[in-house]
């Protein structure tokens, strides 16, 4: 499956909650860009959800929304290896090989680590100590070269460089250092309708716009969002909540509507019911069609098993190769 020359680019996804427009124009669309470029490998993380538990009823629906959401969005099943993490037993295996060389001081130091022993003290389990190891087994296995993620995950990335270092300096060169593919200015933050930040998977769902939301609701949220009154002096600098309003119109509406309400704005015309009106229609026009492609993939259970089945099997010929080597780099190689 290698492709000559092309870099090696891994990133997983979260199996639990759904996915909103921030996770669309945050990341998504940026693996969409790279499937063109990079070989990628894409993959649902179902064993790092086991660190909290779910219920098991939960994360068949679970991983089978995520995937279909994904492909919803333009991912590529053909292009990129799209799997789901447990159906590749080399991860694990490679989990455990990388934990000999994790030290329990610094996975304790971890700033994850430590906020979810706090939220959760009565469930400090060793697979939330060692997350980062799995994580790191992930890149590693695929000598993944670049991770598409965001700044709460560049700690995790910083100890994937340091077992890919250690284990490198112990047993011989064997796997490249993962850096963060950081696309720089393309980076946006989408702001949440209540103008508290940005949107996000676990805070105020009535201010975060998903993929899966019905075009009723699209509309219902976008026109609660916070706004305020029209600014009475001519070419005003916007507050926030307005300057939020505009963020989200630039990303699902044409030029010249956003041309016209900032005219309105500027010269003091504006009524922000119209403004909220046009960006719920645009925000439907955006959202509705990812919304019934992705019912339609989740219910077509024998597509999506061909997908996942596929993707596991480009994501374990790689995984393969680099645990034979690792194997061998250690010594556990007893039969050649
Ligand atoms: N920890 C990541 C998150 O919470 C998900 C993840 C698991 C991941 N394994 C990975 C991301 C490997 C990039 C590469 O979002």
């Amino acid at each position: 499956m290698h492709i000559m020359g092309k870099e090696i680019v891994v990133s997983g996804i979260r199996s639990t909650g759904f996915l909103h427009i921030g996770n669309y124009f945050g990341a998504i669309k940026n693996y969409i860009r790279m499937q063109e470029d990079y070989q990628c490998y894409f993959f649902v993380a179902d064993y790092h959800s086991l660190t909290t538990h779910p219920d098991p009823a939960s994360l068949k629906p679970n991983v089978y929304r995520v995937l279909a959401e994904n492909i919803a969005c333009g991912l590529d099943p053909e292009k990129v290896a799209l799997y789901v993490q447990s159906d590749i037993p080399e991860i694990p295996e490679l989990y455990l090989m990388l934990n000999m060389m994790a030290y329990k001081g610094e996975l304790e130091k971890t700033a994850s680590f430590k906020d979810k022993a706090r939220a959760n003290p009565e469930n400090v389990n060793a697979g939330l100590l060692t997350y980062p190891t799995l994580m790191s087994a992930d890149i590693l296995i695929h000598k993944g070269q670049f991770v598409p993620v965001g700044k709460d995950q560049e700690q995790h990335l910083e100890m994937a460089r340091t077992f890919a270092q250690r284990f490198n300096f112990r047993y011989g060169d064997t796997f490249p250092e993962p850096h963060p593919f950081n696309f720089g200015a393309d980076l946006v933050k989408i702001p949440s309708l209540d103008g508290k930040g940005k949107m996000s998977k676990s805070e105020n769902e009535n201010a975060t716009l998903y993929l899966a939301d019905t075009d009723d609701l699209i509309r219902k949220k976008v026109m609660k969002a916070v706004s305020g009154d029209a600014p009475t002096e001519m070419n005003s600098s916007k507050p926030e909540v307005i300057e939020n309003l505009f963020s989200l119109m630039n990303l699902v509406s044409e030029p010249a509507i956003i041309e016209n309400f900032e005219t309105h704005f500027n010269n003091c015309t504006i009524r922000y019911g119209d403004m909220k009106k046009q960006l719920a229609e645009d925000m439907v026009k955006f959202i509705a069609p990812i919304r019934e492609k992705a019912i339609a993939i989740q219910e077509d259970t024998s597509y999506l098993q061909g997908i996942m089945k596929m993707g596991a099997a480009k994501a374990r010929e790689s995984a393969a190769k680099t645990l034979a080597e690792a194997r061998k780099n250690m010594g556990i190689n007893f039969y050649c």
